[in-house]
């Protein structure tokens, strides 16, 4: 394939997700980077043998990040890498912890791939996607944190589970950052085109924004450990954007310019990624109460910034 992607830290739950939905869709090679060597090189092998079942011609490698050059010339680099939070550890600990890890890879990611679009992962979302933007010193364009796909993916599937509809006529509008604080716009919500406030009542709305915000937390609790399908397929669907210049529209956290009244920050909104990145940010117009969650979301995000001093 003419095609690289990385995955680091792909030897995890969520970067083993990226890697298999990118390989069995045939979008890319792949390289899985991750501290745990001998794991990458079985997880790789364990997927490229997936290949000749699911019809993909894609390789798959998987090497330690002292064999980083093996990913040289990415198109797309995705970060999976970080600590979940132990017990004990307070949030600036796992802050300063991750940014850490960010420091590292994405000193290997320029090196190496110095023309690649990077799709953070790693937690917390959006201050580590600016520490990521920070320390690469890329244009705003390649670096591109998921999130919004993920927070939106959920609310598509309570709205469905809710409504008894199929997931494929939902479309979910999600905005803010990746955390408690995110900010599900029920008025761009759609189920066939028709807006959820004339399907469902406001309490039932709600209750699936409390869900949707509560989303990665629901299944943490529920798998003892936190999410990865979900979390990988996203993670997917905006490399397959990127890699076939689709030019989608999806909500993805981004380092906005005044956009939506923020300045020099990563939060989500609705971006178009095609093949150079993030092409466009999607302004719409918010109401004072949409707004003013918006900025107590950007205000979250802005706090743990200020703790990393990125
Ligand atoms: C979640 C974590 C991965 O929302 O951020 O599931």
């Amino acid at each position: 394939m003419n095609r690289k992607v990385t995955v680091v830290g792909g030897a995890g739950n969520v970067g083993a997700t990226v890697a298999r939905s990118i390989a069995q869709r045939e979008l890319a090679d792949v390289v899985v980077v991750d501290l745990a060597e001998t794991k990458a090189a079985g997880v790789a092998l364990d997927i490229y043998e997936s290949c000749p079942i699911e019809g993909s011609a894609s390789r798959v490698v998987g090497v330690g990040t002292k064999d980083f050059s093996e990913s040289a010339n990415s198109d797309v680099v995705v970060i999976t890498s970080g600590m979940p939070r132990k017990p004990g550890m307070s949030r600036d600990d796992l802050l300063n912890v991750n940014y850490k890890i960010m420091q590292d890879v994405t000193a290997e990611i320029v090196k190496y791939s110095p023309n690649c679009i990077i799709i953070p992962v790693a937690n917390p979302l959006d201050a580590m996607s600016q520490a990521v933007f920070k320390l690469s010193q890329f244009p705003r364009e390649r670096v591109i944190g998921m999130a919004g796909v993920l927070d939106s993916a959920r609310m598509s599937t309570f709205i469905a589970m809710e409504l008894g509809v199929s997931v494929e006529n939902v479309s979910s509008f999600v905005l803010g950052g990746h955390g408690d604080t995110m900010v599900p716009l029920p008025r761009y919500t759609t189920v066939a085109g028709i807006p959820i406030t004339e399907l469902l009542p406001p309490d039932r709305i709600a209750a699936i924004c409390e869900r949707t915000a509560n989303g990665g937390a629901e299944i943490t609790k529920l798998v003892g450990t936190s999410a990865w399908y979900a979390p990988g397929a996203s993670a997917a669907l905006m490399v397959e954007a990127i890699l076939k210049d689709q030019k989608k529209i999806m909500p993805c956290s981004v380092y906005l310019q005044g956009e939506y009244g923020v300045s020099n920050l990563f939060v989500g909104v609705p971006v178009k990624l095609g093949a150079k990145g993030m092409e466009k940010i999607i302004e719409i117009k918010l109401t004072a109460d949409e707004q003013a969650a918006f900025n107590k979301s950007a205000g979250a995000v802005k706090e743990l910034v200020d703790v990393i001093g990125v």
